[in-house]
């Protein structure tokens, strides 16, 4: 069953009546049946802690500037972990609410925010068309599903925003990934050793990790299989749902995208 994360959710009237919400996954033996359903916990959150709130407060603020409808109205960030993007944009939107899957990251988000916090599965997504003024997926939250997956879910996100609103979606440089990958590396955070291997295969970007708790010998097999889209399929897929380019960023503190940028943030807007 979909449901805020915290009672008392103050966001009723954005809500889908609960009839309509779809259900999570169930577990499947020992593992959930997607690698997205059981990889983002506590070892993500430790691996990947150097995408910090700094990071998060230099690309929030960037972000206002280029699209400032999200500083007011309903404003949803999707798939927001532990909330660090949210922690920023609410000092400046008080309507602003995260949807995230994992319960361990919106276990994590600072307590504050647990009232704008809904737990879900963004393939079903719960909320009212035409109702946002402005949609962030930060830190390639994107392409995890089939491509009809993720085309219906880019649609479903043209579909809740309303007209002029925007999309902020923050995803991989796929051209520099394919140039640049790193077949093979290990790192260590804190008690944790990851050894990592990554590959491109057909159209996905997969890396496989071995975890090992140094302090406990535990060892755990992870996976993260992302969807490679060019700039311009992406392009293609968000006018599709009614969103047109608006500016490209190539780094979260906001200069323009080259082929070397580490990032592609779309900033899109929905025609009006
Ligand atoms: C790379 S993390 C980014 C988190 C956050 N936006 C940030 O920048 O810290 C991807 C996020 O997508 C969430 N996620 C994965 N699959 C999801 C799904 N099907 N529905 C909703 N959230 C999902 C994960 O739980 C995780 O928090």
């Amino acid at each position: 069953m979909q449901l805020p994360f915290y009672p008392r959710w103050p966001f009723d009237s954005l809500l889908e009546p609960a009839s309509a919400w779809g259900t999570l996954g169930v577990w499947k033996g020992a593992a959930l049946a997607e690698w997205f359903e059981s990889w983002f916990d506590e070892d993500y959150a430790l691996l990947y802690s150097h995408r910090d709130e700094e990071e998060a407060r230099v690309a929030m603020e960037r972000a206002l500037r280029v699209a400032p409808e999200l500083a007011t109205g309903p404003v949803l960030d999707l798939a927001c972990g532990v909330g660090r993007h949210l922690e920023i944009l609410r000092q400046t939107n008080p309507l602003a609410f995260g949807m995230d899957l994992s319960r361990a990251l919106l276990g994590m988000a600072p307590p504050g925010l647990r009232p704008w916090l809904l737990r879900g599965d963004m393939r079903r997504l719960p909320l009212k068309a035409g109702t946002l003024h402005g949609i962030c997926l930060w830190f390639t939250p994107f392409g995890y599903f089939s491509d009809d997956e993720n085309r219906a879910l880019m649609m479903d996100l043209g579909g809740l925003l309303r007209p002029r609103g925007v999309l902020v979606m923050d995803y991989l440089n796929t051209d520099l990934v394919a140039r640049t990958l790193i077949p093979e590396d290990t790192v260590e955070w804190g008690e944790v050793r990851a050894q990592n291997r990554r590959s491109i295969e057909g159209d996905r970007l997969v890396k496989r990790m071995v975890l090992t708790h140094r302090d406990t010998g535990e060892r755990r097999d992870v996976i993260e299989s992302v969807r490679l889209y060019p700039p311009l399929e992406l392009q293609a897929m968000a006018a599709r749902a009614g969103l047109r380019l608006r500016r490209v960023l190539g780094t979260y503190s906001g200069e323009a995208f080259t082929e070397d940028s580490p990032r592609w943030i779309g900033i899109f807007e929905k025609a009006p």
